[in-house]
């Protein structure tokens, strides 16, 4: 079959696979390929077991796969063809070097820009899909145009919005796509390219175009905007832990004036994922760079205060538990930094697991889809003090505390008296996603400590 027009995307992650997914699935006349270094994820995504969980994922592959969605490792040959290339790779915050531990590691996406110069022949719209440094766009322009005699290349942004867990959804139903050109006929027209594949299935009028940069920065903004939410009322759960007011309350009580809004206000043991704190680290070295550090402080908070949220959760564990946990059984419910996805990134659990081991506790880590990646993320731990079982009754036998990390449904509905039964007494519950039914659980014998709301103790 002739297709009308050829899509790239390079990276096969969390974000490139699935969007390039829906985009195959409406757009049938489109050939839609997706391209990774990493051959073992390519050889995943044509497999019936794809390398990430995401409800409903399944389904919008089988449709398009082998019809308009291919997968490949050869790079080179998928730009050659390409009319559209989406650049999906990630770009970690910097370990080395300058603004080490904020800003974005670029290699993977100057390389990769590298790549599409000397493998393209004719003119190419390049968008980037990965979260970057607002004006990386220029540069690429600049690194794309330059020996380009022959060739010319638009560099858009088009920041991906969707969140794990609810990627289809999200991708499905967007509350906007928003597409970043320059403002020249050609900018203007290669926008356009773009926002014509949305339109096969977004409404126009969801579908927002402004300047290069006011794309990337709006990526960064939102995604802070978002966790500063998250941080703000995990402090305020602090808060409410010393006055006895209760956290959900709270947030149900703000959240009815329409100013703020009920999202986004769940206190917990803090926000993970690949994106918010590297997007604010991002934010915050933007700023120390163009001069601007109470800006820069401001919006460092939001990540002092999630990291604090973590080691409170810890120190609060040990107090309760008589201010030692060492050789102490603690199961640890759930290990992703979300529910509804195996992806561990920033998860809080890491974070926490490293905490107990530190005070040579014995955490058993149990979790739905993430065990492989906790086992991956925690190597480096010492092995007789971590242990992974995927059935959560087992992880909780012989257990001193039970901690729940990630908000699984299936954790609320397990059979506590069952689990109470098989635990060290007296057995504790520490909820870091407020999902359980405090007096229920104290009903049945354990001493119960959530989030921001009162809990019950036994002791
Ligand atoms: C990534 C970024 O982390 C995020 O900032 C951005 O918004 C979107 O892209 P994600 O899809 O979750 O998010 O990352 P990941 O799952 O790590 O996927 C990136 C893929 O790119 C990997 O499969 C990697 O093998 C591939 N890659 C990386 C290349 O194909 N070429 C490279 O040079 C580097
Ligand atoms: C986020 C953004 O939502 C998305 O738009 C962007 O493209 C990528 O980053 P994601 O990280 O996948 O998506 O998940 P999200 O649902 O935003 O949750 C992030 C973290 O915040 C999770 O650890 C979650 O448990 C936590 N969270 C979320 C809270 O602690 N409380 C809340 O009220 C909401």
């Amino acid at each position: 079959m002739e297709f009308q027009k050829k899509v790239l995307c390079i990276g096969a992650g969390y974000v490139g696979g699935p969007t390039m997914a829906v985009i195959a699935s409406k757009c049938p006349e489109v050939k839609v390929v997706v391209a990774d270094i990493n051959a073992r994820r390519i050889a995943d995504w044509q497999s019936a077991d794809l390398p990430i969980y995401e409800p409903g994922l399944d389904a919008v592959v089988k449709t398009a796969i082998g019809r308009n969605l291919f997968f490949t490792t050869d790079v080179s040959s998928a730009i050659a063809e390409a009319d559209i290339i989406f650049v999906s790779v990630n770009t970690p915050t910097k370990t080395f070097g300058i603004g080490a531990g904020k800003a974005s590691d670029l290699q993977y996406w100057e390389k990769t820009a590298r790549q599409i110069r000397e493998c393209s022949h004719s003119d190419k719209i390049v968008v980037e899909k990965s979260t970057l440094p607002v004006r990386t766009a220029e540069a690429m322009e600049r690194i794309l145009n330059a020996n380009a005699e022959h060739v010319h290349f638009d560099v858009l942004s088009n920041p991906e919005f969707l969140a794990e867990g609810t990627a289809i959804q999200d991708l499905l139903n967007p509350d906007r796509v928003l597409i970043g050109g320059p403002e020249t006929d050609r900018g203007r027209a290669a926008v356009e390219e773009v926002a014509a594949l949305y339109a096969h299935w977004v409404p126009r009028e969801r579908i927002l175009t402004t300047n290069v940069w006011s794309s990337e920065l709006s990526k960064l903004t939102a995604n802070a905007f978002l966790a500063q939410r998250i941080s703000s009322i995990n402090s305020i759960a602090a808060l409410c832990e010393e006055t006895g007011a209760n956290v959900e309350e709270v947030a149900h009580a703000i959240g009815m004036d329409k100013r703020i809004g009920p999202k986004f206000l769940h206190a917990s043991i803090g926000f993970g994922g690949s994106c918010f704190q590297k997007d604010i680290l991002n934010l915050v070295y933007l700023c120390e760079h163009f001069g601007l550090p109470e800006v820069a402080a401001y919006w460092e908070q939001v990540v002092s205060m999630n990291a604090h949220q973590r080691t409170r959760f810890v120190s609060n564990m040990i107090a309760k538990m008589f201010n030692t946990i060492v050789g102490k059984r603690i199961a640890l419910f759930g290990f992703a930094f979300k529910a509804d996805t195996g992806d561990t990134r920033e998860t809080p659990a890491l974070y926490v697991t490293r905490e107990l081991v530190e005070e040579r506790a014995h955490v058993v880590v149990t979790d739905p889809k993430a065990l492989e990646n906790a086992r991956r993320d925690l190597a480096d731990l010492p092995q007789d003090l971590v242990t992974y079982e995927p059935d959560p009754y087992k992880a909780a036998e012989g257990a001193h505390a039970i901690a729940i990390m990630t908000e699984w449904r299936q954790y609320k509905e397990l059979d506590y008296r069952r689990i109470y039964a098989s635990m060290e007494k007296p057995a504790f519950l520490f909820d870091g996603r407020n999902i359980l039914d405090v007096d229920a659980l104290y009903d049945i014998g354990f001493s119960v400590y959530p989030i921001g709301r009162p809990g019950k103790s036994r002791l």
